[in-house]
């Protein structure tokens, strides 16, 4: 029985597992983005057990259970997984659609080589014909050629059919055409090109495919801008504009703009870690999205009453996965494009090094959450607030705010300054335990926690699970190169989780926890949910896969030649020769 993966996504979004573990659970939230709890599926007296709100996932790292919602509620009400998901509709309230395959595979496919195709299309519009109105656009805006190619630019001519023929021309189908909302249907029957006499910006996705298309008038005519409607393989909401290029930024955080122009402008200036949420405000699924590769987000929005209400919300929507908030505060200039262009990549640096100590916006953030007429909302304050203080670099700025928030809450600077040293010594002596976990511990390759999961070969598995890591997290860096087969495995597991995601990579279907849950065991889904759970360098990923594949490699060959030595040597002995 198979459940389409859009039904066990909708599943998993309406079921946050969160809510559903607390029911079993009692979980906290330490320093971090994860809530710890004890375990329920082993008997521990320190917490071990860890829930991702934002990938939404749970693991034990003390029995290495782990898993989407599904999973868990398999264990924890010992069910099949279709009867898990039969609990968790009826949980949501949600109806079960009737069992079949998911016939939508394989137009979702075709879909995204259409796209690949339209977007190539566009492409050669604008860079083989020099005079065209999109390249004057871009010169007048100030776009590199550089840009052009890394976003893939392109222009939709000012005809009616030039898309439709070319796209006809190469076998996809009236219909095909329609449900990609590259064409639109006439009076006549007959289709037309949706996007006409516009800058084209394709949208890609991590998986670095080809998803949608927003395109840009090329005067102040209206619409301004025109949208992908939503696909097949077009979500809006989940999606971001260049999330396949920031995603492997080393800058350690996301810039967050209103516009696509914003975007590559700050991408031009050397902001490469700049999105923009596509033509929506900020939505969750976005934010969880960009949690998913930085720590912390740098709100970049307009400078204008809408851009401030936008910051407003979306700081909202990030604090909630925990992820660290900047708000720019742009100045003389209506958006980061006007502002970059006219100050220069140095100011907009300094605009986002100043926001770093942009406490007093945190500090109002913190106090509106907190009614300091009432005692207990007082202490909350003071606490969440010292807290803040604490986290400050310089002993001068502690105690600038420490005294600023003793003020607000009506009491004395004493109190407040002994609560941050001591929150501050707690901050210190934790960071230096990670540092020397992180160092004294040596690479360790561990066998996996399960009876039934063995490797035989410890130093090609650890390499084995990282280009499941990277395929997993970083697709495109597949993209240039042949896959690895799943032969090349000395794990069989292994092989068959990285064939699975691999085939969902290639096809554009899910790869949600809860998706993938359906082809494996618990135990297997528990694995891979540990897997995902280890660091990796995503800026380096290129040379890390290479890395990984030449393990890969060699271990192969010394174990094939090892094969060859035994089958010679039984060779030998048969045939009477040594012994
Ligand atoms: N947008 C949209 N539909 C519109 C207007 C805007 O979908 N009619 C979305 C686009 O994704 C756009 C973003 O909202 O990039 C921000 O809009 P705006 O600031 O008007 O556009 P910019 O891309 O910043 O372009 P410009 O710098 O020319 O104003
Ligand atoms: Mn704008």
């Amino acid at each position: 029985m198979a459940f389409s993966d859009s039904f066990l996504q909708d599943l998993a979004d309406r079921n946050d597992i969160v809510d559903v573990v607390s029911g079993y659970v009692a979980l906290t939230r330490r320093s971090g983005r994860n809530l710890f709890g004890l375990c329920p599926f082993h008997s521990e007296k320190t917490p071990s057990f860890s829930v991702s709100p934002d990938k939404q996932i749970y693991y034990c790292f003390g029995c290495g259970k782990g898993g989407s919602v599904i999973n868990f509620i398999m264990e924890a009400e010992n069910l099949s997984f279709p009867d898990a998901v039969h609990f968790l509709a009826r949980r949501a309230g949600i109806q079960v659609p009737e069992d079949k395959p998911d016939l939508n595979s394989r137009r979702r496919e075709r879909m995204l080589e259409l796209n690949r195709e339209a977007a190539r299309f566009f492409y050669n519009c604008l860079v083989k014909e020099p005079d065209n109105p999109a390249q004057k656009y871009i010169n007048l805006r100030g776009i590199s050629g550089a840009m052009v190619k890394s976003f893939g630019l392109g222009f939709a001519p000012n005809t009616w059919d030039s898309l439709v023929t070319a796209m006809r021309a190469k076998g996809y189908t009236r219909q095909e055409l329609l449900d990609s909302g590259l064409a639109r249907s006439g009076k006549g029957g007959g289709i037309y090109d949706a996007f006409r006499n516009r800058l084209m910006f394709p949208v890609i996705d991590v998986r670095s495919s080809v998803i949608g298309f927003s395109g840009r008038i090329l005067d102040d005519n209206e619409p301004k801008y025109l949208n992908s409607p939503d696909t097949l393989v077009f979500d809006k909401r989940r999606n971001l504009f260049a999330l396949n290029l920031a995603k492997r930024s080393k800058s350690g955080y996301m810039i967050l703009t209103e516009g696509n122009i914003d975007v590559i402008s700050l991408h031009q200036a050397g902001f490469d870690s700049a999105v923009a949420s596509l033509g929506t405000s900020l939505t969750p699924e976005q934010a969880r999205l960009i949690s998913r590769y930085a720590q912390e987000v740098v709100i970049a929005y307009d400078n204008d009453e809408a851009g401030r209400n936008a910051s407003q919300r979306a700081i909202g929507i990030l604090e909630k996965l925990d992820l660290k908030v900047r708000v720019l505060n742009i100045q003389g200039a209506k958006d980061p494009d006007e502002y970059i262009r006219t100050r220069g990549a140095d100011a907009f640096r300094n605009l986002i090094e100043r926001s770093e100590n942009h406490i007093e916006y945190r500090l109002q953030v913190v106090q509106s959450k907190h009614d300091l007429g009432a005692d207990e909302g007082k202490v909350a304050f003071l606490k969440e607030a010292s807290q803040l203080v604490a986290g400050l670099g310089s002993p001068v700025e502690r105690e600038v705010y420490g005294s600023r928030i003793a003020e607000m809450a009506g009491v004395s600077r004493e109190v407040v300054e002994d609560e941050v040293r001591r929150l501050r010594k707690r901050m210190l002596s934790n960071t230096k335990k990670k540092q020397e976990k992180g160092t004294l511990r040596p690479v360790k390759v561990a066998q996996p926690k399960f009876k039934n999961i063995k490797y035989e070969n410890v130093r090609s598995a650890a390499a084995e699970e990282g280009v499941i890591r990277l395929l997993y997290l970083d697709p495109g860096l597949f993209k240039d190169r042949d896959f690895p087969k799943k032969e090349d495995f000395s794990s069989e597991l292994l092989g068959r989780l990285y064939e699975e995601i691999r085939q969902r990579t290639l096809e554009g279907g899910s790869l949600s926890m809860a998706a993938l849950s359906e082809s494996f065991t618990a135990d297997e889904i528990s694995h891979l949910t540990g897997i995902l759970q280890k660091p990796e360098m995503l800026s380096n990923g290129a040379k890390a896969l290479e890395d990984y594949i030449e393990i890969m490699r060699a271990e192969k060959n010394s174990r094939e030649n090892k094969d060859l030595r035994l089958i010679a040597e039984k060779y030998r002995q048969k045939k009477g020769y040594g012994g």
